[in-house]
């Protein structure tokens, strides 16, 4: 007994038993890197393996607790860390090369050890993501592992564009804060950047605002919910309710827990409030927000409604200007996102407070009460260091010069930004809404709002498209939106985003460089770590 115990504290200590296991045969790498120089042999990574870091970053923490994390599933532990001056054999080095951008990276493996050669701490958390493709598959089917060799190579990478965003909408269907991280996890392991959080809508208000207290007490929850695909109207007599109360929302406590968790893993975490439309979880908390002052409930059915902000009273900007102070106290972010889209203009043609408006500040039409109202928080945001962005309707009528557009209606309305200067991220329809059908055969499909988006459709998408190259350096990059109106699981979820995602990184990344015969076989590959990982993906592209 006492000679067991022994063996099983020599096997922890110097790591002497276990298994190795041998290198794959083959590198594929999903986004597609810029240059690939495969060698010859291995270096066997082990639980002893240590990291040595050969520069002062303080987000150097970050990218060796990425490590830890890759290695955690293969290992049940991390590495050692150690500080060094020069290069240490046998060991992971994480150096510095300032002729680099701070987010490109080489990794190097050699028979002697692995150096991630990195411009900054951003680059070097890329390279471990890249180096968790490199380690064997099987790996992660193997219990007591003492070694995985990963195979001689030099990768080098770089993204091409610096906006690589996800949306994911909290509003429709509610994913607590486990679930956002974990999304946030396959966004790092896609070397995505940006998490766009939908945060506010007429279904529900999902983030605690401390001085308008009923957002989330009365606005965070829906009396029931529509049950199948809406006929397209709150009181159509077909429309059948689950007749179950809906709700949640992320305290600030949770939403910092959130941002932090991001910020470790090199994500920006852009907020979304909605505003002038899709205001019906705030007007329902709070009824003089809206232009009648009637009592609303916080929807039940997913289309496009017309009771929105009143752009007439004062105390609709005194509210979204005391929503914002605190969403930008929140979110470190550079921009933050107002929505903009899908604002009907009945309620304010009907309204005395509107028509004022449209008279005082000289407005011709209606739809310029928008234009008014998102210049005006875009100056609120700017005096707070900020910078607005919104979907591309705002674009109707005049935008300032310095709004960024995501344009999701079609590439055109990025297009036409992009040419008259204004910044720019592409998330059409036609490419990005992951929302949609992944088949055209949906008969075994979850119910989805519809639309066909293949993920070859995802990765065809061009954001330079009909612009010079001097307007393509108005385009910050792309992004996926998952809209939640049939997706009430995270496990469901997962399946819209997966494989797709990959897709979308690799437009981020690779746009140089694409090509999608390629991107096919090394993505069979990445669906290995998926199902290491426990993902649930849709399989199309493999014809099951
Ligand atoms: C949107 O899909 N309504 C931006
Ligand atoms: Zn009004």
């Amino acid at each position: 007994m006492k000679n067991l115990f022994l063996l099983f504290a020599l096997c922890s200590t110097l790591s002497g038993c276990g298994k190795v296991i041998p290198a794959d045969t083959e590198i594929a790498v999903v986004p597609k890197p810029e240059r690939v120089t495969e060698g010859q042999g291995v270096f066997p990574l082990t639980v002893s393996t240590r990291v040595a870091l050969l520069f002062d970053d303080e987000r150097l923490p970050y990218v060796t607790a990425a490590l830890d994390e890759v290695l955690m599933p293969v290992f049940g532990r991390g590495l050692e860390v150690l500080e060094a001056d020069i290069p240490v054999a046998e060991a992971v080095n994480i150096v510095r090369d300032e002729a680099m951008p701070a987010d490109g990276y080489r990794l190097e493996v050699a028979p002697g050890r692995v150096d991630i050669v990195a411009g900054g701490a951003q680059g070097a958390f890329y390279a471990v993501q890249t180096l968790r493709q490199l380690i064997p598959v099987a790996a992660y089917d193997v219990t007591n592992v003492r070694a995985v060799e990963l195979p001689v190579v030099t990768i080098e990478d770089k993204p091409c564009l610096g906006y690589r965003g996800m949306m994911l909408d909290v509003c429709r269907h509610f994913f607590t804060v486990d679930e956002v991280k974990e999304a946030i996890d396959l966004m790092a392991m896609h070397k995505l950047d940006v998490f766009h959080w939908h945060l506010t809508d007429d279904q529900g208000w999902r983030i605690e605002i401390k001085k308008y207290p009923k957002l989330t007490e009365v606005g965070s929850v829906r009396r029931r919910t529509l049950i199948g695909r809406d006929p397209g109207g709150e009181y159509d007599e077909n429309c059948k309710y689950d007749e179950t109360p809906y709700g949640g929302f992320y305290t600030q406590d949770e939403i910092r827990d959130v941002v932090d968790y991001a910020a470790k893993r090199f994500i920006t975490v852009i907020p979304e409030v909605e505003f002038p439309g899709h205001a019906v979880g705030a007007l329902a908390s709070y009824p003089w927000l809206g232009c009648t002052g009637e009592q609303y409930e916080v929807r039940q059915t997913w289309d496009i409604d017309d009771r929105v902000f009143c752009i007439g009273k004062e105390s609709t900007f005194e509210f979204i200007e005391g929503v914002l102070e605190e969403v930008v106290a929140l979110f470190p972010s550079e921009y933050i996102h107002i929505g903009g889209d899908e604002c009907p203009t009945v309620m304010w043609e009907k309204c005395p407070h509107c028509k004022a408006r449209m008279k005082a500040e000289r407005l011709k039409r209606p739809r310029q009460l928008q234009n008014y109202a998102t210049a005006r928080v875009e100056k609120f945001l700017n005096a707070h260091g900020r910078r607005l962005i919104g979907w591309d309707e705002i674009l109707e009528g005049d935008v300032t010069p310095t709004a960024t557009i995501m344009s999701w209606r079609g590439a055109k309305g990025g297009i036409k930004a992009a040419k008259q200067g204004n910044y720019v991220i592409m998330a059409p329809t036609t490419n990005c809404y992951l929302d949609y059908y992944q088949t055209r055969d949906t008969a075994g499909e979850p119910l989805s709002i519809g639309g066909y988006l293949p993920v070859e459709k995802v990765y065809a998408l061009d954001p330079y498209e009909q612009l010079t190259p001097e307007e393509q350096g108005y385009i910050l990059g792309v992004q996926a939106n998952l809209w939640t109106e049939y997706i009430a699981t995270w496990p469901h979820a997962q399946y819209m985003l997966l494989p797709r995602l990959s897709a979308l990184a690799e437009v981020g990344w690779s746009l140089d460089r694409k090509d999608y015969g390629d991107y096919l076989r090394r993505v069979r590959r990445l669906v290995k770590l998926y199902d290491a990982y426990g993902y649930n993906y849709a399989k199309h592209i493999f014809g099951e």
